[in-house]
């Protein structure tokens, strides 16, 4: 018995050495020694076979052979594990970390913020209105007749004969009357679009429109709005000037000019050596107007204004390329 059990034990630790770190084969050689039908499982069924006296002696040496084959099972179940852990990637603790990368609002976007802003402060309510509109609304009842030649002007893309993408914002002047009564003050931004594509046009852009009617309200007040707003956007020492338009739905109109920001009012290519740069269309609502939303002339008055948010964002930023804002290249992007 006492062979037999040596026999067992230096096969068992042989046939385990030779199997390297493989934890499966390491399973299959365990039941073969350890299992119920296994090796030693068999030497235990002759301890019967056994004389009396030397049973207790045989029955002593196979629970010790148990200890060491078990033993030997559970430090190759450990050096497997060791040597698995140890071919896995070490981690680099020196390796600098990933910064993620944060998005961030589009210029435009933030311009169009900052000029709602002031006028909210101002306390005018932001508005909208639909980018896809009625004939009605983009021309008709701005005092704009379908044979008007400022159609013209307005390179207007027709989606069918009375519904156009609205050419400015100014629709929302009437939607805007028709929904309220007065005392009216708005801001209006949004996207607009003109049949148009060149270096200074893209066939979308965008627009803010603003309106204010109520009793009594002047061009002295018109004035005294924009020029706070022009002096909040782009600095209290720019000077600006009221150049007389026209406009179908305003009477009288007005564009305002600011200082050229490049050059400080000196002369440069930028303001093509004149000092100044258009940045706003403006007038009092024209009486004509008042008939299409219901309101009477003779009680109320206002002032509505129109401007182009990319081209206040390019005097803003000094940028002199109008197709950058539309390339969605984040090198240029990532400036704001
Ligand atoms: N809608 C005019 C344009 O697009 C601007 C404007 C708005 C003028 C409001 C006067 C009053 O040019």
């Amino acid at each position: 018995m006492k062979e037999a059990v040596q026999n067992l034990l230096d096969t068992a630790s042989s046939e385990v050495s030779g199997l390297g770190d493989d934890p499966k084969a390491l399973d299959q050689a365990r039941v073969k020694f350890l299992g119920r039908k296994g090796e030693l499982a068999q030497l235990f069924k002759e301890l019967g076979r056994v004389p009396e006296q030397e049973r207790r002696e045989a029955g002593r040496i196979l629970n010790e052979a148990k200890a060491k084959l078990e033993a030997i099972f559970s430090d190759a179940l450990e050096d497997s594990r060791k040597l698995a852990a140890g071919k896995r990637e070490p981690i680099d603790v020196t390796v600098p970390g990933r910064v993620p990368r944060r998005g961030r609002l589009h210029p435009i976007t933030q311009v169009a913020l900052e000029i709602t802003r002031i006028f909210n402060w101002l306390g005018f309510e932001t508005v909208e209105g639909p980018e896809i509109e009625l004939d009605y609304y983009n021309f008709e009842a701005l005092n704009i007749p379908k044979d008007h030649p400022a159609r013209e002007m307005q390179d207007t893309f027709y989606i069918s004969e009375d519904v156009v993408l609205r050419t400015h914002t100014s629709p929302i002047q009437i939607r805007t009357m028709e929904k309220r009564r007065p005392p009216i003050r708005v801001i209006a931004p949004g996207r607009t679009y003109r049949c148009d594509s060149d270096v200074t046009h893209t066939p979308m852009f965008h627009q803010v429109e603003g309106l204010m009617v109520g009793k009594g309200v002047s061009f002295g007040d018109l004035k005294g709005v924009l020029t706070t707003f022009v002096h909040q956007m782009f600095g209290p020492d720019v000077g600006l000037r009221f150049r007389p338009s026209f406009f179908p739905f305003t009477e009288p109109s007005a564009e305002v000019d600011i200082q050229c920001v490049m050059c400080r009012g000196q002369g440069c290519r930028v303001c093509s050596q004149t000092g100044w740069l258009e940045i706003l269309g403006s007038g009092m609502v024209d009486p004509e107007v008042y008939k299409y939303v219901g309101y009477d002339p003779e009680e109320v008055t206002g002032f509505a204004f129109g401007m182009g948010i990319e081209r206040i964002a390019m005097l803003k930023f000094g940028i002199d390329d109008l197709r950058l804002f539309f390339e969605n290249d984040l090198r240029f992007l990532n400036h704001f």
